[in-house]
Parts: structure tokens; C-alpha cells; sequence
């Protein structure tokens, strides 16, 4: 349970004290969903430099970047602790892709929330039972529906909290924690991509574009998965 003077220390402490805080009064259930991108980097070497009592796990969906896996690789090497993998359910995505086709995601919002929702939600949903507290790389300035999301909050449908110890970071931020630490990052950033989802759903941005433009890059949604948002 967070009192609300846990939560207005956590607010006072950098997030490397926070992450710490949090994990200490939980010691068990501390979960992190690390999609590998560089907020998530930044979170992954404060856990692992520390030692904390927290699962790292990522959601390989099946259709990630090969520069994915090499990341992965490296971090297991070089935190010498291996972030766990969660995957789809098989004969889901087996039915989903026989019925509809291999990249049935470009034909229609429905078909590719349908496709995030059984790659992406219910691998992440398994691997938040239990789960007490569930950490996120989410930052405020990524877009709209980022903008007002608290540091700290009850997710009611999941039953833990959500706790974004990022949040309130700018992009510099970020890339100065991992320069500082030279912490390993995607190649993929050096390349235009900022936000990375699945390979088939990204691709690079222009110079001046939002960061998320090119997530779902042919839909005018949201462009939100389902992961975030109900
Ligand atoms: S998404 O909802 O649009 O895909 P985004 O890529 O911005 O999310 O990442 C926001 C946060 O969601 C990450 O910091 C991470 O906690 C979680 N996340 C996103 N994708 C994954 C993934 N493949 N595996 C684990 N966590 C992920
Ligand atoms: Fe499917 Fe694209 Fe969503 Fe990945 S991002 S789960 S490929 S629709």
C-alpha cells in the first residue's frame, strides 16, 4: 500500500533513489516491462547497476526489429542477469493471421489493435499477475494522452500501481543518462527512429516530427496499442 507521503517522497527523490525506495518497501511483486528503447535502457541499467529486487521482462511480439534481439543479447551479457521474454499465445496468432493474413494490420485500425492486443496486452497482462507494482520507461512528453499521467497511480483493472519514474524527464535527459553511463541503446536510434514498436508498425521520422509519427505511421489514431490506455 502507498501512503500518500510515499508518494510525496517519491516525487522528491531522483528516479535512481525512487526506484530503489520502491523497491525496497515492496521487495516482492517490483515488475519492469522494458520495450528496450532508451527511456527503457536508462531504467534497465539503474535496476541491474543496483541490484534490485525487480523481474525485468520484455514482449518479444514475434515481429521486432532484428536490432531487438542484438540489444537484448548484450544487456544479458553485460548485466549478467537475463531479462526474462514473454511471448503470444501460438494458436492466437496462428487463427489471427491464418484468418486475416501475415500483415493484416494495415488494412484496418480494428485489425491491428486486434493484433497489438493478442501480441502485445495479454503476453503483458500474464506477465503482470502477481505483480504488485509495475514499472514503465513512459514520459509525458511522448504525446497527449502521456501528458497528465501521474508518477505514481492504482491501475484498478490490472490491481497494482503503475509507476513511471521517468515521467517528468525531458529527451535530454534521457540521452545524457546514457551517455553519462554509457549505456547501450538500439542502433536502430542512430538511424532516425526515436519511439520503436514492432518492425512492420515503425519507421524513421523527419527532422522536426513528433516523436511517435512514426508508430502506426499509415493510421490518424491515437497510436496508442492498448498497452496504455483501456
Ligand atoms: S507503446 O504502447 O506505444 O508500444 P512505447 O513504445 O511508447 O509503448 O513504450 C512505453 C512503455 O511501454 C515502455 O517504457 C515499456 O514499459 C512498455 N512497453 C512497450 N513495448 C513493450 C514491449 N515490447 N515489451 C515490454 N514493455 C513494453
Ligand atoms: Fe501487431 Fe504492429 Fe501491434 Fe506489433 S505493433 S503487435 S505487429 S499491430
Amino acid at each position: 500500500m502507498i501512503s500518500k507521503e510515499d508518494a510525496d517522497t517519491l516525487k522528491q527523490l531522483s528516479a535512481e533513489e525512487a526506484l530503489k525506495f520502491i523497491s525496497t518497501k515492496f521487495s516482492d511483486g517490483v515488475v519492469f516491462s522494458t520495450s528496450l528503447g532508451q527511456e527503457d535502457q536508462v531504467i534497465t541499467d539503474m535496476i541491474f547497476r543496483n541490484k534490485l529486487p525487480v523481474k525485468v521482462f520484455t514482449l518479444d511480439t514475434g515481429r521486432l526489429f532484428y536490432e531487438h534481439y542484438e540489444l537484448l543479447s548484450k544487456n544479458n551479457s553485460r548485466y549478467k542477469v537475463n531479462t526474462e521474454v514473454y511471448f503470444p499465445d501460438a494458436s492466437e496468432v496462428e487463427k489471427y493471421v491464418n484468418e486475416k493474413g501475415i500483415n493484416a494490420f494495415y488494412h484496418s485500425v480494428e485489425n491491428r489493435k486486434e493484433c497489438c492486443f493478442i501480441r502485445k496486452v495479454k503476453p503483458l497482462n500474464r506477465a503482470l499477475e502477481n505483480a504488485n507494482v509495475w514499472i514503465t520507461g513512459l514520459r509525458s512528453e511522448q504525446s497527449e494522452n502521456r501528458e497528465n499521467m501521474p508518477v505514481i497511480e492504482w491501475d484498478e483493472e490490472r490491481k497494482l500501481y503503475k509507476y513511471n519514474p521517468l515521467i517528468h524527464w525531458s529527451y535530454q535527459e534521457v540521452l545524457d543518462y546514457l551517455e553519462q553511463h554509457k549505456v547501450q541503446e538500439l542502433t536502430l536510434h542512430k538511424k532516425g527512429f526515436i519511439s520503436v514498436g514492432c518492425q512492420p508498425c515503425t519507421r524513421a521520422i523527419e527532422e522536426g516530427e513528433n516523436q511517435r509519427a512514426g508508430r502506426w505511421w499509415w493510421e490518424s489514431s491515437h497510436k496508442e496499442c492498448g498497452l496504455h490506455t483501456n
